[in-house]
């Protein structure tokens, strides 16, 4: 008798390996710590769980988890004495912070918006700025964000209207200050590329907080204003939420697969006041026909509109940006038609710059351009590539094949070569190595992995690509003739000869 149950025992722990984790099954085993829902969890969400803190990652422990020490649980707080976490139906939260959790879609978390479960890949994207809520009379939330990315700094704004939603990215100079407008459906589930049919979700109602049911009081550390404060731990299914105990101001929520969310401002979402000019544009101008030229999935008045197909790289539905049967059948062309093809390197960077100058975009020549500018440049064009055109590179390993690597990496390795000229006594010629160099890849990535539409596109925006440098620094001509001698020539040099490959598929002389 007592071994049959020790098997039903064992049996019941193997069955439940997943439920009791939330309604998804916490798919990346998040401790209690992290994740801890009121709903779905067993054991029940204790007073010190489920605080989270600022994520990094999808891995466990890639996460700075907040301090918590438990003050009291529900049961030993008078309940009447308890304040709801307040959330207005109008008011300006002019300092808020936040790591935004959502599926990833794009590798830069452009497009991320929180999803209904924590399944898949996630994009932890932290913003900060201001947040605004007008349920009485607009009945919509806006926040206006600045987003470190590693395209540099962007800024954002989202409006949330009714079972739509709007994100006007503006990007900064080097990306040639474009704006771009994301327009997007909000329905049940990941409101990323979604299924219509589906649940729509509008914002958040004034009072949602109403429903919440109390953990507890702690002494919790708040992420961004660096305090230890007395608040309580209110949840509803996977959302936290802590307020002051007198007077029920919200100062942070966690919810482990949609973010944390840190309001400084002392009043939080307290009722207040809202400029209705944050409101009178609905949908933004930028997400109509005629405002940005990089909409996606906007139709012309600005509303959501399904995606044909799912395109990754940041190109807009109006230009379509996607690879054309010709952009393939030159991708899939291994060697260059002879037009494109000559005997000498001043000849082939002649020829090659003829096709360039009878191009869409405006060049100039690769001698005019500084180092800023080739870095700048080379981070719109990573924005604006077609990764279909690359896939078909890698499949063959054609040296045209580019982004394996992050944008990060490029950028890191051209700033460390820069950075190896200062004060050498040859910087001149070898800060001229580098930048012949950089025009090769980024000539090299403008024919090669930007489809037919964007590069239309840029050449409205007045772009200018460089045309190919006529010196060539491995004939033993240049800076980096015969036994160059120091480390630094090396480095530089063996870059330059790996940017110059495309010459020898252009060339006539090296096969
Ligand atoms: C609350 O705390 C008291 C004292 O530590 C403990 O006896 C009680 O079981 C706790 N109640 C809950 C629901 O955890
Ligand atoms: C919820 O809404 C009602 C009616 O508008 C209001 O009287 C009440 O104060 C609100 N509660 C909170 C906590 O804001
Ligand atoms: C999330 O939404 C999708 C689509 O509506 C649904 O299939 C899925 O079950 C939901 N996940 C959870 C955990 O509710
Ligand atoms: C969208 O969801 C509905 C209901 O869940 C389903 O019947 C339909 O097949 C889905 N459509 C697509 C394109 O996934
Ligand atoms: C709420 O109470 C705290 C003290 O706990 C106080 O500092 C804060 O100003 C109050 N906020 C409002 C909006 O009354
Ligand atoms: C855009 O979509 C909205 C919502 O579906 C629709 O009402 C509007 O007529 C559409 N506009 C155009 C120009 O198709
Ligand atoms: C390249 O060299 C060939 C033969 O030497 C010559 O016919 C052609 O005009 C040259 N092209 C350019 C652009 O100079
Ligand atoms: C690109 O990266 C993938 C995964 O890291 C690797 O398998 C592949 O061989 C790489 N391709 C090239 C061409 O380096
Ligand atoms: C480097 O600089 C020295 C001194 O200015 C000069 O003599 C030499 O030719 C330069 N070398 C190269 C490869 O440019």
């Amino acid at each position: 008798m007592k071994y049959a149950l020790f098997a039903i025992c064992l049996r019941l722990v193997q069955a439940c390996n997943n439920c009791g984790q939330g309604a998804d099954g916490n798919p990346h085993h998040w401790d209690r710590q992290r994740r801890c829902d009121h709903t779905d969890y067993h054991p029940k969400c204790q007073v010190c769980e489920g605080v989270g803190g600022i994520p990094t990652g999808d891995e466990n422990d890639e996460i700075t988890l907040t301090s918590c020490t438990p003050v009291a649980n529900a049961s030993q707080i008078d309940p009447a004495s308890l304040i709801k976490p307040v959330w207005a139906s109008e008011w300006t939260v002019l300092n808020y912070h936040e790591v935004l959790i959502g599926k990833k879609n794009d590798p830069f978390c452009f497009q991320t918006f929180p999803g209904n479960d924590s399944a898949g890949k996630l994009c932890y994207r932290y913003e900060y700025g201001v947040q605004t809520y007008d349920f009485r009379h607009a009945r919509a939330l806006r926040e206006d964000l600045v987003v470190p990315t590693v395209l540099g700094t962007l800024q954002t704004e989202l409006l949330h209207h009714g079972q739509y939603m709007w994100v006007v990215n503006h990007f900064p100079w080097y990306e040639l200050g474009i704006h771009q407008c994301i327009c997007v459906q909000v329905s049940g589930g990941s409101y990323g590329h979604q299924n219509t049919s589906k649940k729509a979700i509008y914002p958040v109602q004034k009072n949602w907080t109403d429903q919440m049911f109390y953990i507890g009081r702690e002494k919790l550390g708040v992420e961004y204003i660096d305090k230890v404060e007395l608040l309580d731990h209110w949840a509803f299914g996977p959302h936290h939420v802590w307020s002051r105990p007198a007077n029920g101001t919200i100062v942070r929520m966690w919810q482990p697969f949609n973010g944390l969310q840190v309001f400084v401002e002392p009043s939080g979402t307290n009722p207040g006041t809202v400029d209705p000019q944050k409101f009178a544009d609905i949908p933004p101008s930028y997400c109509k026909k005629g405002g940005s030229p990089f909409r996606i999935n906007c139709n012309d008045t600005g509303y959501y509109v399904a995606p044909k197909k799912d395109v990754s790289s940041t190109c807009s539905k109006d230009a379509n940006c996607e690879a054309t049967p010709a952009d393939f059948k030159r991708a899939r062309t291994r060697k260059p038609r002879d037009e494109y093809r000559a005997s000498s390197f001043v000849n082939m960077s002649m020829t090659l710059n003829k096709w360039l100058t009878s191009g869409s975009a405006p060049v100039k020549e690769c001698s005019e351009f500084d180092f800023e500018e080739l870095h700048g440049l080379e981070a719109a064009l990573y924005l604006l590539r077609d990764s279909q055109l690359d896939e078909v590179y890698q499949k063959v390993t054609d040296n045209r094949r580019a982004f394996n690597s992050t944008l990060a990496d490029f950028q890191k390795t051209w700033t460390e070569l820069q950075a190896l000229t200062v004060g050498h006594k040859n910087q001149t010629q070898l800060v001229g190595v580098i930048r012949d160099s950089l025009c090769h890849e980024v000539v090299m990535w403008y024919v090669h992995h930007l489809a037919e539409d964007a590069k239309q596109l840029l050449g409205q925006s007045g772009v200018q690509i460089p045309l190919l440098p006529y010196q060539s620094h491995r004939e033993g001509t240049g800076t980096c003739k015969g036994p160059v001698g120091s480390k630094t020539h090396e480095q530089i040099c063996q870059k330059h000869e790996e940017t110059v490959t495309c010459m020898s598929c252009h060339s006539d002389v090296y096969r």
